[in-house]
């Protein structure tokens, strides 16, 4: 018997399992969808996404399912002050030679592309009525907080701190989602410096589980049925999970990335870099990563390198190329299955209810 917990209570699903959004492509409305249908909440990641993009996908995932699913935007970081144009020259030059190896050029830097502005994103996720709406790397600007809140919308923050929590917490969200340091993809650290906010999942959650008022959600390296338990005897109500869906059927990732995601997890698989987009991410390595890294970083941080990097890892991924490609991913060892989201639940489902019971 699977434990009720508040999570299953609030969101009104059968399992306290949450699709991690990922923006980007991975989390497709097909995604999304399966995973809702089979009884845990699929989240679109659209962090990256104009508004009429996510009107599109919040109606292809309506179409596809009448139950429960959340929808996820990055908070952008408040002013701040454009990188020096020397900085900015120097990490066009640390660029510009990939763009070349694939037959490009690199993006004037007058025009590099910008990200969709945050207050229209949103606008567009009250309008289609998304019933839950999830947030990373900031808190949710209360009188946003407060107009989704009226319309009934159930608010879900990511943390990797216990202080970064009851912030969380403090701005009105209904759920609070702790993210470890295993965890593939951005870091969502944005009350600290993100070296501080790596703090596993193991010992992140009970201290988020002793301190948070509101359920806490683990994210992290949980892969299967004894990760989920573990989070579970943690104190989480729930779990978040991407990596262990980025192989399924309906996922977006590219075949490439796929691969490189089923080639393991162990030692030096994955790094935390700040290559591809300037922010501290969890990436396995490849050849990007690695000379990157070798160079110092990149001279400039969000939003200006992922815009610089945005062309050229479209353009890999278009060309086949792997070794120059942001591949996000988790430290948890990857599962073989190729199936459909609601085959990975019901393994889940079934592997957690043997696992209670070996445990007794
Ligand atoms: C490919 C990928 C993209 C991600 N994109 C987002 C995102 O857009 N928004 C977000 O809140 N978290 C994002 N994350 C982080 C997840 O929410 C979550 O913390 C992480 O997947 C948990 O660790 P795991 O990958 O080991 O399961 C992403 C993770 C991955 C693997």
């Amino acid at each position: 018997m699977w434990p009720r917990t508040p999570l299953t209570d609030k969101l009104g699903i059968t399992y306290p399992i949450l699709l991690a959004p990922m923006a980007g492509g991975p989390s497709t409305p097909a995604l999304v969808a399966s995973v809702s249908n089979a009884g845990g909440l699929g989240s679109f990641g659209a962090g990256y996404a104009k508004p009429d993009q996510i009107r599109a996908a919040v109606r292809e995932i309506q179409r596809l399912t009448d139950r429960p699913f959340s929808v996820n935007l990055f908070i952008p970081a408040g002013q701040q002050a454009s990188p020096p144009p020397e900085d900015l020259s120097r990490a066009e030059a640390m660029i510009r030679p990939y763009y070349e190896e694939l037959g490009l050029a690199a993006p004037p830097l007058a025009e590099l592309p910008s990200l969709p502005p945050f207050a229209e994103q949103l606008a567009a996720v009250i309008e289609e009525r998304v019933p839950v709406f999830s947030f990373t790397s900031g808190l949710l600007p209360a009188e946003h907080a407060r107009e989704l809140k009226a319309r009934g919308v159930i608010l879900a923050g990511n943390a990797t701190t216990v202080r970064e929590a009851l912030l969380v917490a403090e701005c009105g969200a209904d759920i609070v989602i702790g993210q470890g340091s295993e965890a593939g993809g951005h870091r969502g650290t944005f009350a600290t410096a993100p070296e501080r906010g790596l703090i596993g999942t193991m010992a992140l959650i009970p201290q988020l589980a002793d301190r948070v008022g509101v359920p806490v959600v683990a994210a992290g390296g949980i892969m299967d049925g004894r990760g989920i338990v573990a989070a579970l005897a943690l104190g989480a109500a729930g779990v978040q999970m991407g990596t262990a869906f980025l192989r399924c059927a309906e996922s977006g990732a590219h075949p490439r990335y796929k691969e490189a995601v089923a080639a393991g997890a162990d030692e030096d698989a994955t790094a935390l870099t700040r290559a591809f987009s300037g922010r501290l991410a969890r990436s396995r390595r490849n050849r990007f990563v690695e000379e990157i890294a070798a160079r110092g970083g990149p001279p400039v941080g969000y939003p200006e390198q992922h815009a610089l990097t945005v062309g050229l890892r479209q353009a890999a991924a278009a060309r086949d190329r792997p070794e120059l490609m942001s591949l996000w991913s988790g430290q948890g060892a990857p599962r073989n299955a190729t199936g459909g989201a609601a085959e990975l639940i019901a393994e889940l489902a079934a592997e957690v209810e043997r696992v209670i019971e070996r445990l007794r």
